[in-house]
């Protein structure tokens, strides 16, 4: 099996904050990995390490095996130009727990707008395959629909299909679901569910214990900036070894 992320011993601070400790992990080609934890344990300053919006401070990151963020050349290393991490960040497609949506632009727009602007891709083709993308999270007829007209739910499928739109490797979620009303969150879900059995490789930090349980290939449990726990989902969720961790998921369980 060929790995998409490896990372190995990655450590980031923040001033003197130790926000991750030596997170190493390894998500295959097609493979699901949920990353659980509590509020503050570093999982979205992992994801933001992986697609660049953060700078790792020690240890590497390794996407499709290039290294993030830096060219090796004998035994040193040489941070990449600007221009060079815009293109490995391209690899990487990220969803956020609210939906970052263009506002003055419509759905279809939204999800035209990187293609064509950055991949400098033909508006007629851009179109067509935004419109087969809509298709994919079941909102072909909101195609010229504003975000303000849009649920919470919609909103996070139009942004679900801006980030495919840009054919990534790797789909990271943080948390795609929390921000949304109950009613909503199946319907996202449903989309990621249906994205993992067409074997698209993700990495998604989430509550979601049943999406973990069905969903994940692997699930990992962070808590204070280090991975604690690490397994298939069923020997990780159902005997959860380390007592933090089974205080966490007893807690979400009630
Ligand atoms: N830009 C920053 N500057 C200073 N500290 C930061 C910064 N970003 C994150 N932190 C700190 O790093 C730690 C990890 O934050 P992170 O956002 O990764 O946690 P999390 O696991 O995603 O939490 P949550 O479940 O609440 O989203 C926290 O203590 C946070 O305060
Ligand atoms: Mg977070």
């Amino acid at each position: 099996m060929r790995n998409i992320v490896r990372a190995m011993k990655v450590n980031k601070y923040f001033d003197q904050f130790h926000a991750l400790k030596d997170v190493s992990l390894e998500v295959n080609y097609g493979e699901v990995m949920c990353i659980l934890g509590p509020s503050g344990s570093g999982k979205s300053t992992f994801l933001r390490c992986i697609n660049q919006l953060e700078k790792v401070d020690r240890g590497g990151i390794w996407i499709d095996n290039e290294l993030a963020g830096y060219r090796i050349a004998g035994d040193k290393l040489y941070p990449l130009s600007d221009k060079q991490i815009a293109r490995q960040r391209l690899h990487t497609g990220m969803v956020f727990q609210r939906f970052n949506l263009f506002p003055h632009k419509t759905a279809l727009e939204n999800i035209t707008e990187g293609p064509c602007n950055v991949l400098l891709r033909p508006k007629r083709e851009a179109t067509e395959e935004a419109m087969a993308l809509l298709e994919r999270v079941g909102l072909a007829n909101k195609a010229h629909a504003y975000p303000q007209s849009l649920s919470g739910g919609q909103q996070q499928r139009v942004a679900i299909a801006r980030a495919l739109a840009m054919k990534p490797k790797l789909m990271l979620f943080d948390e795609p679901t929390s921000a949304l009303d109950p009613e909503m969150v199946g319907e996202v879900l449903a989309v990621m569910r249906q994205l993992a059995q067409e074997g698209t490789t993700m990495l998604v930090v989430t509550h979601e214990m049943g999406f973990a349980r069905e969903v994940a290939n692997q699930v990992v449990f962070m808590d204070e900036g280090q991975i604690i726990e690490q397994g298939a989902p069923e020997e990780i969720l159902l005997n959860p070894r380390n007592p933090r961790m089974k205080n966490f998921i007893n807690a979400i369980l009630l």
